[in-house]
Order: C-alpha cells, then structure tokens, then sequence
C-alpha cells in the first residue's frame, strides 16, 4: 500500500520524505501554512517525487476545469482535486479526456466513488473519519467502494482519506485500498511501539555489562 502525507507544511514533509509515495493538500491544510497552493505545491514536488494533490476552488465545472488546466502546468506530478459534486463530475470527465488526472475528494459513499470511476477519476478519496465523525463506519464505505471497483475492473485507485489513528491505516491496508493518505502526527504513532522501545532499552543496558 501506498503510503501520502496528508499536509501542507514542508518541515513534516521533508522529514518523512524518505518513506513517502505521495503528498495530499486541501484548501485548510495550505491555509494552515499561510501559502496558496501555487506558493506550497512547487516546493512539495521537489521534495517528493509522487503524486501531489492540489484542489480546485471553482465550483462551475468551467471553472473547473480552467483551474486544472493552469495548475497541471506547475509540475508533472501534480494531481487535481475536485468535489464530489455533478460538476465536478462534469470537469472529472473533461479532465480525463485531456489526459490530466484528478482525485475526485469528500466521497462519503460507493455510489459516488461509481461515478467518479465512470468519470475517469485516477482515484477517489473517501473521508473515513469524517464518516465515523457522524456514527458512521468509514472503512465499510472504503470496503464497499473496493468491492464495486473490482466487480468492474476499474482503474481508479482509492485513497482513504481523513484517517484519524494508525487503526485507519491498518484497517484500509487489510482491505487492499491503494493508498492511505495520513496527518503527521499518526504517520509517527505508525513507527511506534512501547515494546520496541521497552526491547532497545534492555538489548543497550545488557550490552553494557560486557562493553569494555
Ligand atoms: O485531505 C483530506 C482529508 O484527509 C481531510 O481530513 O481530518 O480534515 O477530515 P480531516
């Protein structure tokens, strides 16, 4: 499984570049940083050589559609967000046709994950914690977006997104999803262990009564 960080800020980036696939980005995230997407994106794509998620603001599928066209311009990698919403399928579909690929976001459900597929979406992001937020059960919809895709050997690829704890990553990589896009600070819970700490310890303080 592919693994994204979910940030806009380059310091977390630069420090996890090492084990990362890809960088995801969305209108808060760049806003934490105080840079508009064309002042953060370029810097991440020196930085990791994966695709970058940079999201549109245009709500008109014209919009759009403009927007992609000008930001698929600032790098190779750079992916495009677009809403799940009927225009957005409209620009997903446009988009495809011109060959620039897109991450069709805020998918809360397989019927929406359907139409992206058919709309030549390169992947789609469902949001789990957002879906449990509400009492919902986030990984059944990445369950059942996985099941439609395979029944129709779509080439969309699924990021689960709005991953709150490692047992998001762990649930989405036991259910075969693409990628998991994931915040820093659960990124390094990931590394971690109180046993594998526990186990260093103990291995140095051993080795100590016999280092001359
Ligand atoms: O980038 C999209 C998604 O990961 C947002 O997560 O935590 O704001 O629901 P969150």
């Amino acid at each position: 499984m592919k693994i994204f960080l979910d940030t806009a800020n380059i310091e977390q980036i630069k420090e996890f570049a090492f084990i990362l696939d890809g960088v995801t980005t969305n209108p808060t995230l760049a806003a934490r940083e105080g840079k508009t997407f064309k002042e953060v994106i370029p810097d991440i794509c020196k930085i990791v050589d994966g695709p970058i998620s940079a999201e549109v603001l245009s709500l008109d599928s014209k919009g759009m559609i403009k927007e992609a066209r000008e930001m698929s311009k600032w790098h190779k990698n750079v992916v495009i967000k677009i809403p799940m919403t009927i225009e957005g399928i409209k620009a997903i579909k446009q988009l495809s046709k011109e060959g620039i690929r897109t991450n069709c976001t805020l998918v809360f459900s397989a019927n929406q994950a359907l139409l992206a597929a058919k709309a030549g979406a390169t992947y789609v992001s469902p949001f789990v914690g957002r879906l449990d937020d509400i009492g919902q059960d986030g990984m059944q919809v990445v369950a059942e977006i996985l099941d439609v895709f395979d029944n129709y050997e779509f080439d969309t690829q699924v990021i689960v997104a709005s991953v709150r704890h490692p047992n998001h990553v762990k649930q989405a990589a036991l259910l075969g999803a693409d990628i998991a896009t994931v915040p820093y600070e659960v990124l390094k819970k990931m590394f971690s262990h109180a046993l594998t700490d526990k186990g260093i310890k103990a291995f140095l303080d051993d080795y100590k009564k016999v280092e001359k």
